[in-house]
């Protein structure tokens, strides 16, 4: 997950509906199971806008940097499936999974309902030991969701099993948030917005509130506020994400099989090798990663 500032088209929907701020309510304590990820309508409300632009870039990057032709695409941590659809629509075969069973029946709805069963599936798996079938030609994983692994051998063998799981050469595009130098600087965005489709309105706050150097982990809190044709629901949770540098994404990517062969920002425009990417840098770089 990352802050929703700035963030071209993908976030567009919700920057146009900005609230006032909500943020921590005082007196209340924050869940840590991650109830929004259950809660897939709501999650595709207020974080499903429109991702075409960031599915054209990554075919332009299938083009630019695949050694064969790409026709199968893996997606773990999928959530609610908008790219799987969009990918799938556009002709590619596409496998998603996610770690939540209703992300997992909500897009399988959706794939349902846009015709694509033949062509799209998902699957319900754990980035920590998912195992895949078949071989897939690219992976993507977008919005940070790569964070939700916080041990150093975790990542590395989500790493691992994803490069097994690709054809030799294959290419995997992940898009992270890496630490701001200094916490402030982040502590600083407190973003609230919101979205209404179909009579749901769905409010959200995402706000950062420290960093854990010793454990490199970045803690969030969100709270959600939900209008559900009138029938009123809450939500407050804290969700301990990793804390990335780019030492340790260069480190522990290559630990996993793969050598990032280019990186790019969030407008979607090459960031020239040699650069020391942070999150005051760039906000919600692009990684492509090639498995060796
Ligand atoms: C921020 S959402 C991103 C979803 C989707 N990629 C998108 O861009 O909308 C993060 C997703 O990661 C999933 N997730 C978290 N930990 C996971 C894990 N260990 N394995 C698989 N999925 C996981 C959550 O259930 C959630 O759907």
């Amino acid at each position: 997950m990352t802050r929703t500032t700035s963030k071209p088209d993908k976030h567009a929907a919700e920057s146009k509906a900005k609230t006032a701020s909500r943020g921590k309510k005082p007196g209340r304590k924050p869940t840590e199971d991650h109830v929004f990820y259950q809660l897939p309508l709501y999650y595709d409300i207020v974080f499903g806008s429109d991702v075409l632009a960031e599915v054209e870039f990554y075919k332009r990057l299938f083009k630019e940097f695949s050694t064969g032709k790409v026709r199968r695409v893996l997606e773990p941590a999928c959530g609610s499936g908008h790219y799987m659809v969009l990918l799938g629509k556009a002709g590619f075969h596409v496998t998603g999974y996610d770690l939540s069973p209703s992300m997992v029946e909500y897009t399988r709805a959706r794939i349902e309902r846009a015709g694509l069963s033949k062509t799209v599936q998902v699957l319900e798996a754990d980035m920590r030991n998912a195992t895949l079938p078949g071989k897939f030609d690219v992976a993507i994983n977008q919005i940070n969701s790569l964070a939700y692994l916080k041990e150093d051998e975790e990542i590395v063998g989500h790493f691992k099993a994803t490069a097994d799981a690709l054809v030799d050469g294959g290419l995997y595009i992940v898009e992270l948030t890496l630490r701001c130098a200094d916490f402030e600087k982040e502590h600083k965005v407190d973003e609230s917005w919101a979205v209404e489709r179909d009579g749901v309105r769905v409010a959200a706050t995402w706000k950062p509130v420290r960093y854990d150097f010793e454990k490199k982990l970045r803690i969030v809190e969100l709270t959600m506020v939900v209008d559900d044709h009138g029938k009123h629901s809450e939500y407050f949770e804290t969700h301990e994400l990793r804390l990335w540098t780019h030492e340790d994404i260069k480190r522990l990517t290559h630990a996993g099989g793969f050598d990032i062969i280019a990186s790019f920002d969030c407008k979607f425009n090459p960031i020239p090798d040699g650069t020391c990417i942070t999150g005051d840098t760039h906000e919600f770089p692009y990684f492509v990663l090639r498995k060796r």
